[in-house]
């Protein structure tokens, strides 16, 4: 049985309950993060803290929860679920009105929620061993906000959809301009000529801690060159390997867009590189 954590208390998740006037519920009017636990061992921790406070502050949501505390969740939901491969959800929402008004409410206190959820075991740096993805491609309909990591996520659900309901494992978006952005739920990168791709931090895309720890690995390490710019759904089209990364998918290889084979059809040996880097530094963020 899982056990979870409401505003302050462990409970069975059959007895956590929550209002159906809570602005999460109704409004999509939440902030959310996805923190991997390996073992006990989070990945990105600060990191993905810190970008749950943006959002927050970003949409006028207060609470004063610290690093710690957060922390403090984290360990005793992973502790209290078997401490094995798992996703640690954290959610905030604007809280419980009386009335269902579009305007901020005042004097009502945040909905904080987390529960752990499993996740694939750590990626290995193996071609032979790695599944890789098909992804299908459909144009970005969501909002002109996508850096906030919103709990508003019907425009993310039906891409998603898209591509699974043509039997892919992610959807692939791009603009109005044909410039890729991100996928549903991961980023995206092209690799060509040995160098990795992936569009720039703005308000298209989500900024991703995979996607900052690896950009940060792969420019210490200094052996694969890495550049943030735009990228066209041509040069994905034309891509020697392409990549999507998340917190529990790592990086994954691409080695097939819309039904069509990326480069040799192959998983790539620059992601065997830059995977076997990943897992060498991620606990280090
Ligand atoms: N998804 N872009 C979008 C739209 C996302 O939803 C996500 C994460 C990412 C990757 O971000 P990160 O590397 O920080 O996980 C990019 C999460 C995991 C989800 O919605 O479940």
């Amino acid at each position: 049985m899982s056990i979870v954590y409401l505003n302050g208390e462990y409970l069975p998740m059959e007895e956590a309950k929550i209002s159906p006037m809570d602005r999460g519920f109704l409004f999509g009017d939440g902030i959310y993060e996805v923190v991997p636990s390996y073992n006990g061992k989070l990945v990105g921790f600060g990191p993905h803290i810190d970008r749950m406070d943006n959002g927050l502050a970003a949409i006028d949501i207060q609470l004063d929860y610290s690093h710690d505390q957060w922390r403090e969740i984290a360990t005793s939901l992973s502790e209290k679920n078997g401490a094995g491969n798992l996703g640690i959800y954290f959610h905030v929402s604007r809280g419980a009105d009386s009335k269902r008004s579009h305007a901020y409410p005042e004097g009502v206190s945040a909905t904080v929620f987390a529960f752990a959820f499993e996740i694939p075991p750590e990626p290995v740096a193996d071609r032979n061993v790695v599944k890789p993805y098909k992804v299908s491609t459909t144009q970005d309909l969501r909002w002109k906000r996508c850096n906030i990591k919103s709990t508003a996520l019907l425009g993310n659900v039906m891409h998603y959809q898209h591509g699974h309901s043509e039997g892919s494992g992610e959807t692939i978006l791009f603009n109005e301009r044909g410039e890729m952005t991100e996928g549903s739920a991961v980023n995206a990168y092209i690799i060509k000529d040995g160098k990795v791709i992936t569009s720039p931090l703005d308000e298209q895309i989500l900024p991703g801690i995979t996607r900052l720890i690896l950009l940060d690995v792969l420019r210490k390490d200094g052996s694969i060159p890495v550049e943030e710019r735009v990228v066209t759904m041509q040069e994905l089209r034309n891509a020697d390997e392409v990549w999507i990364t998340s917190s529990s998918k790592e990086v994954a290889p691409v080695i097939e867009v819309d039904g069509k084979a990326v480069g040799d059809g192959k998983v790539g040996d620059i992601w065997e590189k830059a995977q076997a880097l990943f897992s060498a530094h991620k606990y280090n963020y």
